[in-house]
């Protein structure tokens, strides 16, 4: 069994396993290696017959079954699990060996990695891989960064095991050191603005107007067959149609409201913040996330602070059809946030990613999949500068087109006291960016005021101090 495997797969909790299976199941050798070996051993027992798979008990087995320059796929918990793996594997590889980080690494911690094994003469590529665990078994969608010559190793079995949406591989190169994990992460900072604005439009109608669970799930699956066509989408409308097996009540009725998370989503505002850039619907739906898992503080306010409603009283007459026209404008936004967050972080770190083909790697295998981000392709086909999506001639009259419904559906929400963070600050940020002028003009002149922070002036160049509490004059302060 040396050498024969044309990669190794480290770590066989269920995405390893899956993907284990999935390169097996292409006729791709897999070497697999977990630290408790009983594992192992339990999964060639049950998936030898996928394909080609070859289980090793210790780290020299695997090592010596994987062909040179050996592909070693590290499916181990993010954080220090991985740098321990790394560790151990880093004094027993030889120069040129490649280790792809498939786990949701902090793309700062991929950057490291990439340095420190750079210098040992290894080679290594920070990969971000979504789909769950279907999608690690039938197709996922693979963001790599890292060295492009570690890519030319690895991109063959790479794109035959991700997702094909029309022949096209949902896998593609994407730039050096820690680009794939930063993308894998904007990623999933769209995923929870998606699944935050699903769940607003989902309380609205169920709450705000009283729709029973099994009347949304026909509304989620119609939602489904349009423009708003994707997975998120139809596995609500499937999760909203599920009666709970022991009670026979909707199973989402009796699931604890409270979000957890693992991370992604905070780094990707957070890094929007040192950015400067306005990904406020990815932002939103982390504060959302934060507020629900209050429950024990939700609770007791719920009896002491006053607020309308929600009472199920809304009329549910076109109020369906305004919630599906402001979800998709303010999806619209939370993408357009999304990719312009990608735009600022290819300049920041030098990285020349393809805004385009990041939209066609995610258009099949990962957790966003769906119709929209074919649109997107289009919209950077057409113009691969674009600064802002809205500004897209596709995007821009569609939300043109749904912004009165997107407006009512706020307006309503906002009456009846339901909380609509995402879809409110979508519209907030689509009105603050279309507008020619804000009130900034005021906020420069408190700075200036109390500290002589200086202002511009609208119709003349430089920067200008006002002596606002003594002569009134002006002073240039260039
Ligand atoms: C994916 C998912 C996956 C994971 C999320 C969940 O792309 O397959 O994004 O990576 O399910 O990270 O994240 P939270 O636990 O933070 O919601």
């Amino acid at each position: 069994m040396t050498d024969t495997a044309h990669i190794g797969v480290i770590g066989m909790a269920v995405m390893g396993q899956n993907l284990a299976r999935n390169i097996a199941s292409h006729g791709i050798p897999v070497a697999v290696y977990n630290r408790t070996s009983a594992r192992t051993a339990e999964f060639v027992e049950a998936h030898g017959g996928d394909g080609p798979i070859v289980g090793t008990e210790t780290i020299e087995e695997l090592l010596a079954a994987v062909e040179r320059p050996r592909r070693l796929l590290l499916m181990v918990k993010a954080g220090a699990g991985t740098d321990a793996v790394i560790a151990e594997l880093s004094d027993r590889l030889d120069a040129g060996d490649i280790i792809i980080d498939g786990g949701n690494a902090h793309f700062a911690d991929t950057r490291r990695r990439e340095r420190e094994l750079t210098s040992r003469g290894l080679r290594f590529l920070g990969t971000g891989i979504s789909g769950g665990e279907e999608g690690a078994l039938h197709g996922p969608s693979i963001m790599p960064g890292g060295r492009a010559d570690a890519y030319e190793e690895v991109g063959e079995a790479l794109e035959t095991i991700a997702a094909q949406v029309d022949g096209t591989p949902c896998c593609t190169y994407l730039g050096p050191d820690g680009a794939g994990h930063y993308v894998k992460m904007v990623h999933n900072g769209i995923e929870y603005a998606d699944m935050q604005l699903i769940a607003e439009s989902y309380d609205v109608l169920r709450h705000g107007a009283g729709l029973s669970t099994d009347a949304l799930a026909d509304v989620f699956a119609d939602w489904n067959a349009g423009d708003l066509e994707s997975f998120l989408i139809e596995i609500t409308a499937d999760i909203l149609g599920t009666a709970d097996p022991r009670t026979g009540e909707p199973m989402v009725d009796m699931i604890v409201d409270e979000a957890s998370q693992k991370g992604t989503g905070r780094w990707t505002a957070q890094l929007a913040l040192e950015l400067g850039v306005p990904s406020t619907a990815i932002t939103e739906a982390v504060y959302a996330r934060v507020v629900s898992s209050r429950n024990a503080q939700r609770h007791h306010a719920a009896s002491v602070l006053r607020g309308p409603g929600p009472d199920g009283s809304i009329a549910a007459d076109g109020l369906v059809d305004d919630v599906r026209a402001a979800l998709y404008a303010a999806k619209i936004v939370a993408y357009a946030q999304g990719f312009e967050q990608l735009a600022a972080a290819t300049a920041e770190y030098d990285w020349d990613l393809d805004l385009g083909s990041i939209a066609t790697i995610w258009r099949g295998g990962c957790i966003i999949r769906a119709k929209f981000l074919d649109r997107i392709k289009q919209a950077y086909d057409r113009a691969p500068d674009l600064d802002n999506l809205l500004l897209d001639d596709y995007f821009r009259s569609r939300v043109a087109e749904g912004q009165d419904a997107w407006r009512r559906v706020v307006t309503t929400a906002v009456a009846s006291g339901i909380a609509v963070p995402a879809l409110s600050s979508a519209l907030s940020y689509y009105d603050g960016v279309r507008r020619e002028r804000l009130p900034a003009n005021l906020i420069q002149a408190q700075r200036d005021y109390f500290g002589a922070h200086t202002y511009h002036r609208t119709d003349d160049a430089g920067a200008y101090h006002l002596r606002w509490t003594t002569d009134g004059s002006e002073e240039s302060r260039d």
